[in-house]
Order: C-alpha cells, then structure tokens, then sequence
C-alpha cells in the first residue's frame, strides 16, 4: 500500500494538525518526518484544545501508530513535558508511540547557541523559535549530532561532553553571552532517562515491513513550503526539507511508494518571525484578520503577520512537492472583511513575472493583486458546500482555475467537525 503526505504550502500554521487529525481514521500509522518542537500543530474537538508540537497528531485515535521519524529532531524535555500533559487525557498514548533510533537528539547547547546566534544577528535575525532546531541540523549535515539511538550506548555520557565540548568553543565566540548550562542539563539528563524508556525503534524497517503488510502510512509535515532550506525565503526559512522529498529522507520510505500529496493553505497568508512576505499586509484589514483568525503562534505566541493570498507562491509550492489535492483553511476568517485581493503575478524588476523570484526584496517586488468580492455570511456553522455564499463558491473556484489543482477539503473553523469534504 502507499503512503500519503500531508504539508504545508505557505510559512506553517496552515491547519496541519487539525487536517491530520480529521484523516487520521483512514490510516494505520501517522508519521511526522522533519521539524521538531519549533512546530506547534493544534487540534480542537470536544470543547477542548490540544497543542502538539513533536508527538504526530493522530495521537488522540485508538488503534493508529504514531511514529516520529528520522528526520525529527527531539528536545528530550519538550518531548517529555508533552507526553505528560497527553497522559493526563489519554493514558495509553504511550502504546500508539515510536521514536526513530536515528531521530537527532537537541541538546541544551544546541538552545544555546540558537539564541546566542539570534541575538548576534540583531536586525537580520531570522526569528527563530529558540528552540535550537538550526544549530541541531547544523550538528547533524557536519556528522557532529547525537541521535537517539545513541543513548542507549554505554558511551553516551562521553559522546555527550564532546559535543559539548565543541559547543562551549562556539559559545565562547559570542561576546558577552551568559549561560547557566548545569541547571539545564539537570532536567535534560532526567528527560533522556525517561526517552530511554520509550518505544525506541529502527523505523525505517517497521515502516517498510508496513507497507509491505498493507497498512496505510500518513506522513505529517511541519512547517510548510516557503520555510524549506532548499525552497524557502531562503536565509529566512527551517533549517530542514518541509517538501515532499523530506518525506522520503525523513522515513526512510521510497518516491515511488507515495501516492496522494495533500497540500494546506489558509484562504489568506500568514508569517511569523523575519522574512519577505510580498503580500503583507500593513493597514487594518490586516489586523482584522489577525484578531478574528486568532493568528497568534500556538509554540511561541508571537503575532502572526497576515496578508493576501499569494498565488504564484502557492503554484510554486504545488509543483515542488506534486501536489495531488488542496486542502483550503480559515475561510471563515475572511467573512466580513470587505472585498478580497488575490495575488496572481508580481511586477519583478519592471517586468510582470507569474513565478516565484529568487529574492523577494521589498524594493524590487510589487505584487498584482485580483479583487474579487467578499461575503459576509459566517460560514463556520455550515456542513455542506451547498451553504456557501456564491462569493466564496468563486472564491474557491477562482484558485482552483488558476492553479489547477482541485481544492478537496474546505474548513470552516478549528473543530474537527467543522470541516467539509467536497465531491
Ligand atoms: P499547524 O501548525 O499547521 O498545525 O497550524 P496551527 O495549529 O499552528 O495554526 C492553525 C490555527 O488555526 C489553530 O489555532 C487552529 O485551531 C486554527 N484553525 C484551523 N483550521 C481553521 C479554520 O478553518 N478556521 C479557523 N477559524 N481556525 C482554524
Ligand atoms: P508549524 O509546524 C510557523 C519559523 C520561525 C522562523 C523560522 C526558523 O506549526 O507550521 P526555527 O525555529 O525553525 O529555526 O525558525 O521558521 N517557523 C515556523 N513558523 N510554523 C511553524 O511550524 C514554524 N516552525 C518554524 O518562526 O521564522
Ligand atoms: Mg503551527
């Protein structure tokens, strides 16, 4: 049987956690390959909240396997302070859990440096989420990175103070940086210990043994498109692949063995931390949508930045990764607000480009925005696509007929339940 991906088309925070949760009955295993715990994926159900940030989210099913993949990096204490919370409501989430052996490892030092590094960057920081996600990777490509297979080895205490030891030297180049790094491994070294008694296994051989056995694989992604190392507003991105292909080297698992790519995107666009965002915006509908889409970081709740929808970033996006379906999120977030801007080209350098520019330098990039006119009815009790406003009927037909791609889900709000399916 194959494998289907679900990732993010713009800067994250698209609804990708609330799409896996809705999906999660038609599979066998959810699997989170890339990220780590700068992600923060939110599911509503039940009246009640949750926040994931490393743990996929099919967590809150019976009888699905959760498995955080090779290409997650794990801060142990996160790990551990998220399990907790999850046991209080789901005491057996331990059974639906497996951790790749080769899953890299976040240190305390690996926060560090992040922090010490942002800060040094003043002005040009990229607005980390501080969670030490870069300098992990970084440790990881420079073949220097601990992975979780490591601390079961009878050596780990002495791999650990090397890695250190190298990380002290860095630190030490960061004038004026201050740290107290015992009380940090204090809580880190408890963590480790309590990771030591999870699932821990060789995932890419469970995976294939799986597919092999016919189950049903979901891969989640973290992030999204235009934070991808390779494919981002590069220097302003993750540190990881968000795309597709990330799937593949975060799993262990074949091109040829994944089928449906299904790609998020909010009816409007978001960004937090530094970056180009060309269809920003600055004046008060951008604050509108910011208050009533509550876009406020679910790790770091830190205000989200909001603007148009961008289509020639989102066509970009749909081609890096193949996207075979659309999934279109917060809709509800625009009833209200007046006539809508789409993004359908840019003006680069005076020329009219409908691709994504390498560099999306403010002073070179004008975005040409299409209205279309708005609605005004709250869509967020209806259940059928038959309620909807004929203005958000040509909505969604309009992004449809300029990407080419159909748009499959459409939500209406957070809760699982307000999410319809069309033919
Ligand atoms: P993720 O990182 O892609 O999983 O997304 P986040 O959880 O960071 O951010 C999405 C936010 O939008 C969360 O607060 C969700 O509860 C909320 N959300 C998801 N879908 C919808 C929707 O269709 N309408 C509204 N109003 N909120 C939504
Ligand atoms: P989910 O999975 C939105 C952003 C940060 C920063 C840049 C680099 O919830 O969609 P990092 O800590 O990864 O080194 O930060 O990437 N960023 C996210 N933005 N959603 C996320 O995850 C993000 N994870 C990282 O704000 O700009
Ligand atoms: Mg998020």
């Amino acid at each position: 049987m194959a494998v289907d991906v679900l990732l993010g088309l713009q800067w994250g925070d698209e609804g990708k956690g609330k799409i896996v949760d809705v999906l999660t009955r038609k599979y066998n295993i959810i699997a989170r390959f890339q990220g780590g715990p700068n992600a923060g994926h939110t599911l509503e159900f039940e009246g009640k909240k949750h926040v994931l940030h490393t743990i996929p989210s099919g967590v809150f099913h019976e009888n699905v396997m959760n498995v955080v993949g090779n290409g997650v990096v794990i801060d142990p204490v996160i790990f551990k302070v998220e399990l907790d919370k999850l046991i209080d409501q789901e005491p057996h989430v331990l059974s639906r859990l497996k951790i790749s052996r080769k899953a890299h490892l976040i240190l305390p030092t690996h926060r560090l440096l992040d922090a010490a590094s942002e800060a040094a960057k003043g002005k040009k920081k990229i607005g980390s989420t501080l969670k030490g996600i870069g300098p992990t990777y970084m440790d990881k490509t420079g073949r220097n990175g601990l992975r979780v297979g490591d601390i079961q080895l009878d050596n780990f205490s002495e791999l650990y103070n090397a890695l250190v030891t190298k990380h002290k030297q860095l630190l030490a180049g960061y004038e004026g940086f201050e740290y107290d790094l015992a009380s940090l491994e204090e809580n880190w070294f408890a963590a480790v210990e309590y990771l030591r008694s999870l699932d821990i296994i060789d995932s890419e051989p469970y995976f294939h043994d799986a597919i092999a056995a016919g189950q049903t694989i979901l891969a989640e992604g973290a992030q999204g498109t235009l934070l991808d190392i390779d494919f981002g507003t590069y220097p302003f991105v993750t540190s990881s692949n968000t795309t597709c292909a990330g799937a593949c080297t975060g799993m262990g698992i074949a091109p040829n063995k994944i089928k449906n790519v299904y790609g998020i995107f909010k009816a409007y666009c978001t960004r937090v931390g530094s970056g180009p965002f060309p269809t920003e915006l600055f004046e008060e509908v951008g604050a509108t949508i910011q208050k009533n889409g509550h876009e406020f970081g679910a790790t770091t709740g830190r205000p989200r930045r909001c603007g148009w929808l961008d289509l020639p970033a989102l066509k970009y996006a749909i081609n890096v990764n193949g996207v075979t379906e659309l999934m279109m999120m917060k809709g509800d977030v625009l009833s209200g607000i007046g006539p809508i801007k789409v993004c359908t080209a840019y003006k680069y350098n005076g020329e009219v480009v409908k691709h994504l520019p390498y560099k999306l330098q403010e002073d070179l990039i004008e975005p040409i925005f299409t209205e279309l006119p708005g609605w005004d009815e709250d869509l967020m009790q209806m259940t059928s696509e038959d309620a909807f406003p004929q203005s958000f009927k040509d909505y969604i037909s309009f992004i449809e007929a300029e990407v080419g791609v159909p748009i499959t889900l459409v939500s209406v709000g957070p809760d699982r339940a307000q999410t319809i399916i069309r033919d």
